[in-house]
C-alpha cells in the first residue's frame, strides 16, 4: 500500500507516517520548499505545495492508494491576520488534492475540524450545525463540503475526519497546550517566572494526536461502511484554566501564582466551547487510549527534558 501525506512535517504528519510505516505502507510526504530547518519524518519526500496544481502530476506519478490531506494554515488566531493565504491553502489546496485523488482513484482523507461548529453548544457530533468563527474555520468549511461534493458527484471514496483538538509533545509552540507545557517547564527549571495567555475560560476537548492518527486510518479502512464523515473526540470538556491547573500541579505549583493574561491573545471572534461525541467512530471499534492528565504530564515532562541545561 502507498500513502501520500500532505502536511507531513506537522505533528499529525509525524505520527501518521510512523503509524502507516508500522503497518507496512510506503509513505510519500509532500514538503514545502523552505530555507528554515524543519523536522521531516522518515518517508519519501516530494517537494511541492498543495496550492500549486503541479501536485496533481506528483500524485499521478506515485499512484497512491490513500491520500491524507493534512496540509493547512492551522493556527486559528493567525488566520485573522492572513485570511487570504489561509483560504488559499485550506480551501483551494484541498480542491487541488481532491482533483489529484480523483485522477488516480485514491481514497481521500480530509483533515476537517471541530472549529466548524463554532458557536454551537456541546456536545457536538456529525449532525451538529456548522457556524465557523474564523477565516480558518470558514476555509475548512469550504474544504469539508468540497470533499462531500467529490464523494457525492464522482463517487470518490472521500472522508472528513472532524477532529477535536489533539496534542502531544510534537505540538507547535503557539498552540495553548504547548505554550502552557513549555511555560510550566521553564518556570519549574527557574528560567521564567510567569506565562501570559488570552482567554482562560475557553473550553476544549483535548485528545492525543497518536490516538487521532490511528482514528484517521480507521475512518478510511472499514470496508463494512460507505464513506462518510466522522467526529474524533474524547468527550471530556476542560477549560484553558483547568489545563493550567493540571500542568502546574504536575510540578507541584499553583497556576494562579504564575499565569497572567493579556488582551493581545484574545481573538476577534472566539469559539467558546467544544466537546465532541465520538459515538459514531466508536461504533466502528475506535477507542482513545489517552486521557487529559496523561497528555498534560507527557507534554510537561517532554518540555522539561527539552529545556534542561
Ligand atoms: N494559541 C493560544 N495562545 N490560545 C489561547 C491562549 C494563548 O495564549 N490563551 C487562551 N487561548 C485559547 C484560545 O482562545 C482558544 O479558545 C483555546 O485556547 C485553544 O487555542 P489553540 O490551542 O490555539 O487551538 P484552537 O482550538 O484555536 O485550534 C486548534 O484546534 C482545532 C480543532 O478544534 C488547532 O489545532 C486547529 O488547527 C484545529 O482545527
Amino acid at each position: 500500500m502507498k500513502a501520500f501525506i500532505t502536511g507531513v512535517t506537522g505533528q499529525d504528519g509525524h505520527y501518521l507516517t510512523e503509524f502507516l510505516k508500522n503497518k507496512g505502507y510506503d509513505v510519500y510526504g509532500l514538503v514545502r520548499r523552505s530555507s528554515q530547518p524543519r523536522s521531516i519524518p522518515d518517508c519519501e519526500i516530494v517537494i511541492g505545495d498543495v496550492t500549486d496544481t503541479s501536485v496533481v502530476d506528483d500524485v499521478r506519478a506515485i499512484k497512491p492508494d490513500e491520500i491524507y490531506n493534512l496540509a493547512a494554515m492551522s493556527h486559528v488566531a493567525d488566520s485573522f491576520k492572513i485570511p487570504e493565504y489561509t483560504f488559499n491553502v485550506n480551501a483551494m489546496g484541498t480542491l487541488n488534492m481532491l482533483e489529484a485523488a480523483l485522477n488516480v482513484d485514491a481514497k481521500f482523507y480530509q483533515a476537517s475540524t471541530s472549529e466548524l461548529f463554532g458557536t454551537e453548544p456541546p456536545p457536538q457530533d456529525e449532525g451538529t450545525r456548522f457556524h465557523p468563527r474564523s477565516p480558518y474555520g470558514v476555509a475548512k468549511l469550504a474544504a469539508f463540503f468540497m470533499t462531500v461534493n467529490y464523494r457525492e458527484a464522482y463517487g470518490l471514496r472521500a472522508y472528513n475526519g472532524i477532529l477535536f483538538n489533539h496534542e502531544s509533545p510534537l505540538r507547535g509552540k503557539d498552540f495553548v497546550t504547548q505554550k502552557i507545557a513549555e511555560g510550566v517547564a521553564r518556570i519549574h527549571l527557574g528560567l521564567d517566572d510567569h506565562i501570559t495567555l488570552g482567554n482562560l475560560e475557553a473550553c476544549r476537548d483535548w485528545g492525543h494526536a497518536k490516538d487521532y492518527v490511528r482514528g484517521m486510518w480507521h475512518i478510511m479502512n472499514d470496508n463494512r461502511v460507505e464513506p462518510s464523515d466522522y467526529v474524533l473526540a474524547t468527550g471530556q470538556l476542560a477549560a484553558v484554566k483547568d489545563f493550567c491547573a493540571f500542568a502546574f500541579e504536575h510540578v507541584g505549583l499553583k497556576w494562579q501564582d504564575y499565569v497572567r493574561t493579556d488582551k493581545k491573545f484574545l481573538r476577534p471572534a472566539e469559539v467558546p466551547s467544544l466537546c465532541g461525541n465520538p459515538s459514531k467512530i466508536e461504533r466502528l471499534g475506535w477507542r482513545r487510549e489517552y486521557n487529559l492528565r496523561d497528555i498534560i504530564e507527557e507534554m510537561v515532562d517532554a518540555a522539561i527534558e527539552r529545556f534542561k541545561p
